[in-house]
């Protein structure tokens, strides 16, 4: 994993392998980003020029690279674009910065040392932009090498060691708890990434419950698993019920972080699980297949977030809930038109098993609303409809209460994520009704990331304000690398969460 360092050497004579500087585009462009004066120096005033001869124009997203010959302590330098200047009196914009810090450290991949002085870019360095600068270049020298052989390791990019950060005062507190808190979402989003790209057959439920005692464990958090026997003692027919087609039986996990303090609200996060979501006995297509190890993304960020609150230990207790199976076609499988019994009672008659994200889902909502939390949040891959609505950069936030989701979609805002509000119309509910039971797993397709949510809704207590989150698209990048994302898992909605659970901590009460 990367790690981040803060130095208040200046940019041209810290040692490393290559420096970062930013460069913005316009008439005579590219243009210098405050934070590299010095560097410009050492170039005699004609880093810009340089760079012009190289193509560079500051464009959004454009990474140059230059040898600097002995004019600084780095031998490489690389000059991201950031677009056009903000206009007079206006900033950058802090997702801009880290963006571009992430597309900056992401062409060094394999370096050991990394310098930026783009906390700088809004001239002097703010602890805000600090913070979206360490941010993006930890997420940004991230890579997931785990299954590469010894002889493919030699021609595959690394993760880049450490990160520095040019800062003004290497020893400020301000900046050293904001570069604390990025490690902290660092390792969180790496976590998550990991747990994303690593192949089924090596994260089955039982697996993945292992990895949450062991993320969440470590930070003293109180970590409890259920087996599929204490699943079937609990009446988790909907867990059992997905679970039923795999040889690797189902769990849910229950993680709790406790602040130890009077506490200003309890909030419940809910991830979606599934290891393998191959369609059951409706099975998909294979292509449709191909990327459905990212099914537990949701889960993923659960668990990672669970382990980044307690660290950064906000005056919250937080509460995360993993149910996670197989869904596996097989003589064992549940099949279309059998009814399960979910935990509380209601019956559900499983019209399509390839809709099994919200039948373990309820069951978790289940079990989680019997602890009346003040928040019950649901993060899941749930709908391939949702990314036809929002496409893969922005996810959906559908609520039971107005503020709640909004108050969602500004912590995503904040934190640097995209966030939507989607609604839940009443008038789609009566597509899920079902001949023979309370109500059937598929409704209407058109809008069916909204039928996803109303079944959703069914499972969630009486007055407990509750929030879904549809990331099918956002958390698992198939496109190209962009900015701080790389390929695959991609963290999100974690710095969302995080950021939620840190504003309900300084809230009044
Ligand atoms: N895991 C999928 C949703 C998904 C699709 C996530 C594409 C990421 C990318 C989910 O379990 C699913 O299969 N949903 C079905 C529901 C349908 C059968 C009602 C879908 O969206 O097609
Ligand atoms: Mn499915
Ligand atoms: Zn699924």
């Amino acid at each position: 994993m990367t790690a981040l360092s803060l130095t208040k050497t200046k940019l041209s004579d810290v040692k490393a392998d290559a420096i970062i500087v930013g460069v913005t585009s316009g008439r005579g462009g590219p243009f210098l980003v405050p934070g590299s004066e010095d560097v410009d120096k050492k170039f005699k005033k004609q880093l810009a020029t340089a760079l012009a001869g190289l193509g560079a124009t500051g464009k959004l997203g454009e990474v140059t690279k230059m040898a600097t010959l002995g004019a600084t302590a780095a031998p490489t330098l690389v000059a991201v674009g950031l677009g056009p200047a903000p206009a007079k009196g206006a900033r950058h914009e802090r997702e801009t910065l880290r963006r571009a810090v992430g597309t900056g450290v992401r062409a060094l991949a394999g370096s050991g040392r990394v310098a930026t002085g783009l906390a700088a870019a809004n001239g002097a360095a703010d602890v805000d932009d600090l913070r979206a600068v360490s941010e993006g270049a930890l997420l940004g020298g991230y890579a997931f090498t785990r299954y590469r052989s010894a002889a493919s390791a030699k021609t595959t990019k690394k993760a880049v060691g450490t990160v520095l950060v040019v800062v003004p005062n290497d020893r400020d507190k301000p900046a050293r708890a904001v570069a604390d808190r990025a490690a902290v979402i660092g390792d969180a989003v790496s976590l998550c990434r990991d747990l994303v790209n690593t192949p089924p057959a090596d994260l089955h439920p039982a697996e993945f419950a292992q990895a949450a005692v062991d993320a969440c464990g470590a930070v003293g958090c109180d970590v409890e698993v259920l087996d599929e026997k204490a699943l079937a003692d609990g009446g988790y027919g909907g867990i059992l019920g997905v679970g039923a087609g795999s040889v690797h039986p189902p769990r849910l996990v229950r993680i709790a972080y406790s602040s130890g303090r009077k506490s200003r609200a309890t909030v419940h996060l809910v991830g979606k699980g599934i290891t393998f979501d191959s369609g059951g006995l409706s099975l998909k297509p294979a292509a449709a297949m191909e990327w459905m190890k990212s099914d537990m993304g949701g889960a993923a960020a659960v668990i990672a977030t669970l382990r980044a609150v307690a660290q950064l230990k906000p005056d919250v207790d937080v509460v995360g809930w993993v149910p996670t199976a197989e869904n596996m076609p097989s003589g064992h499988a549940i099949r279309p038109s059998d009814v399960l019994t979910m935990r509380g009672g209601k019956t559900v008659e499983v019209l399509n098993t390839d809709a099994e994200g919200r039948l373990i889902l309820a069951d978790a909502l289940v079990r989680a609303g019997e602890e009346k939390p003040d928040y019950l949040i649901d993060i899941a891959t749930l709908t391939g409809a949702q990314l036809v609505a929002l496409g893969a950069h922005v996810y959906a936030v559908m609520a039971n209460n107005d503020e709640l989701r909004t108050e969602l979609v500004a912590s995503a805002t904040s934190a640097g994520e995209q966030a939507w509000p989607m609604p839940l119309p009443p008038e789609l509910r009566k597509s899920l009704d079902s001949e023979v039971a309370d109500i059937s797993n598929i409704g209407d397709r058109n809008g069916g990331m909204l039928t996803a949510g109303l079944f959703l809704k069914e499972f969630v207590a009486d007055g407990v304000k509750w929030a879904h989150l549809d990331i099918a698209g956002p958390s698992y990048n198939q496109g190209e690398p962009h900015g701080y994302t790389p390929k695959g898992g991609t963290g999100v909605p974690i710095r969302t969460l995080v950021e939620f659970v840190e504003r309900l901590a300084q809230s009044h009460p």
